[in-house]
């Protein structure tokens, strides 16, 4: 999604608006000083910790850390992307923008592609055609068919071209958008005797299509290739149909077919996207986030379906959804099953949908033999490494269920779960197992914080014994260490670190034996282990500037929930210079967050 809009063009339009007008046309805001305040329209509240600062043009919430300009207002308020909450403003206040010429060029894109999908609407429904026999013998009714705008391309070799050419369109713009190619300088209708499937964008635009064949000629669908208006990893099927029904179910059903998305729209359950026929992207991920956080996967039955699932949770869990995944009982896909079994078959399936983490439990289950103890043993390792990323809450109802399941001790859970906290495979070494025993048993479960807040941590932990392989690879690194000293911060790792610089200071060079030397036998055997773990497949410097990025973005995050707090201290003695400060900081602190790419 290209800027659409100059810098300078929308430096003038927030020149011309003003924030608190923006904001209090949707939030009641009293005066408070040189601010004015609100209830947070982001999160639930009753005291209002809102704050909108007229002499700035930005807003923070002290209660949820939201922070921004108008634009950002308009884009959270209403669930817009940049541009389209720069059309809105401008929209609102009768302000004329300046477009980029790269936005004209691709509306002239747009407009050819609606001109093919009525084409094609037409060829499907003015006259009998292969194209509207096959849908409606799959049980497709008319008015579904009209909704999606589903039209028939026919089998000549030249209908559409010859239709663009009088029209007077080059073919270079056709060619670029797919709907033509070229063979010994002869053009070709590129989409041939196939039920013609538009793609549109949550802007109403025609960005492509997915073409079905009729018989079982190949490909199944063929679809537009990438181009300026159209990338399948930035969009979602039938989602500028069906975004209202999400908003209005609070959730929405994630299918893999266009076949499977009608079908259930038709069947009467419309909350209903469909990916475009690849691996779910972060893009479509963050796509659907602006209508809502619970998704529901309902992939085809078959193991292609189920491992996609699999890929599909790891995606959307990272951006922050809620997921669910249901399993399709009849039939290999949800448009057979909700033939077979209508709207109410389909809801029950929806409520027997299983959270993630148990999908996921399930799907490692399936491989080992739970009544033998090796097997039980080899599902607890792989289930412990799920647990490990959950929230210390989460993972306890886990726990507790598992332990059950198999009849062992919830303890010896949590034991395998703090073991993947640490050093890679390795587990907790024996030596200390006991004080983790007894830290454990003190805090409950507390995961990865448990060891995280000691103040005096001794143990290598999993980004510094990266940092350490990386260094032991190409001693060269340790001259950047230097600039960031402060990332290792463990007794062990501190010890090893000083030594390497030393080393490296004498001769430029180090290798692992010099340092084991220098270390107690304990010591040394806990690096060993720690080091053991890694194995670094891409290149050392790569490596050093992720694990680099990864201790900042933590750090980054700690610093904002601090400031988060600060500026609740700051609002509550109405100190406006500090809140000033504080709020400025905690933009800043966000967007290096997200620059870097440690959230979004
Ligand atoms: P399916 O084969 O499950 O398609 O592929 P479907 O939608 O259920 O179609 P029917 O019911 O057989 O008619 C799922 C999706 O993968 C993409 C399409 O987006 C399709 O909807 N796909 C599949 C392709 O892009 N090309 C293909 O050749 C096949
Ligand atoms: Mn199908």
């Amino acid at each position: 999604m290209g800027l659409s809009f100059s810098n300078s063009t929308i430096e003038d339009l927030k020149s011309q608006i003003n924030i608190v007008d923006v904001v209090g046309r949707v939030v009641t805001l009293k005066r408070a000083g040189a601010n004015h305040k609100g209830v947070c329209p982001f999160h639930n509240e009753k005291t209002p910790s809102f704050v909108v600062s007229e002499q700035k043009q930005i807003f923070t919430c002290f209660g949820c850390g939201a922070t921004g300009d108008a634009i950002g207002f308009v884009m959270k308020y209403y669930n817009l992307d940049f541009n389209e909450a720069v059309e809105r403003l401008a929209n609102e206040y009768g302000i004329t923008i300046k477009r980029n010429h790269f936005g004209e060029d691709r509306e002239k894109y747009y407009e050819i592609n609606k001109e093919a999908a009525r084409f094609f609407y037409r060829a499907f429904t003015e006259q009998k055609n292969a194209g509207y026999t096959y849908m409606r013998n799959r049980g497709i009714s008319d008015a579904t068919l009209k909704k999606f705008g589903i039209g028939y391309a026919d089998e000549k070799w030249d209908s559409l071209y010859n239709y663009f050419k009088e029209k007077g369109i080059e073919e270079k713009i056709l060619l670029e958008l797919g709907l033509i190619s070229e063979s010994k300088g002869k053009y070709y209708d590129k989409f041939r005797n196939r039920v013609m499937f538009p793609i549109i964008n949550t802007s109403g635009k025609v960005i492509g299509f997915g073409g079905r064949a009729i018989g079982d000629d190949t490909p199944k669908y063929l679809n537009s290739p990438e181009n300026k208006v159209f990338q399948k990893k930035n969009n979602l099927y039938a989602l500028n149909t069906t975004k209202q029904d999400i908003g209005k179910e609070g959730y929405a059903i994630l299918v893999e077919g266009y076949m499977d998305a009608i079908s259930l729209f038709q069947g009467g359950v419309r909350n209903v996207i469909a990916s475009l026929g690849t691996a779910l992207t972060e893009n479509q991920t963050k796509l659907i986030k602006r209508y809502t956080r619970q998704v529901i996967l309902s992939y085809d039955a078959d193991s292609a379906g189920q491992n996609a699932a699999m890929r599909g949770i790891e995606i959307l869990t990272k951006e922050g959804c809620k997921v669910r995944v249901l399993h399709v009982t009849d039939g290999k896909d949800p448009d057979e099953y909700i033939k077979k079994n209508g709207r109410d078959g389909f809801l029950a399936l929806i409520d027997e949908a299983l959270p993630h983490i148990d999908y996921k439990l399930n799907f490692i289950k399936k491989d080992v033999d739970i009544t033998t103890e090796e097997g039980k043993i080899d599902f607890v390792k792989s289930a412990a490494k799920l647990l490990a990323n959950l929230s210390p809450v989460e993972a306890d109802v886990y726990i507790k269920k598992i332990a059950k399941e198999l009849k062992i001790a919830e303890g010896a859970i949590k034991m395998e779960i703090l073991g993947n906290n640490t050093v890679g495979h390795n587990g907790p070494s024996s030596s200390n197992r006991q004080d983790r025993q007894r830290e454990m048993e003190g805090n409950a479960l507390r995961g990865k914080r448990a060891i995280k807040d000691e103040s005096d941590i001794k143990e290598i932990n999993l980004l510094e014994a990266n940092l350490l392989k990386t260094l032991l690879m190409s001693p060269i690194l340790t001259e950047k260490l230097l600039d960031y000293d402060e990332v290792i911060a463990s007794q062990l790792g501190r010890k090893v670190v000083d030594i390497l610089f030393e080393l490296y200071g004498l001769h430029g060079d180090f290798h692992l034996e010099q340092v084991l030397d220098r270390l107690d036998p304990e010591e040394s055997e806990s690096l060993q282990k720690s080091l053991d773990g890694i194995v670094i497949c891409a290149n050392e410097e790569q490596v050093f500037e992720e694990c680099i990025n990864t201790w900042r973005c933590n750090q980054l995050a700690e610093r904002e929930q601090d400031l988060i707090l600060r500026l609740s201290l700051a609002d509550e003695e109405n100190n406006e210079d500090a809140i000033n400060q504080l709020t400025m900081e905690l933009m800043k602190v966000q967007n290096e967050i997200k620059v870097r790419g440690g959230r979004t």
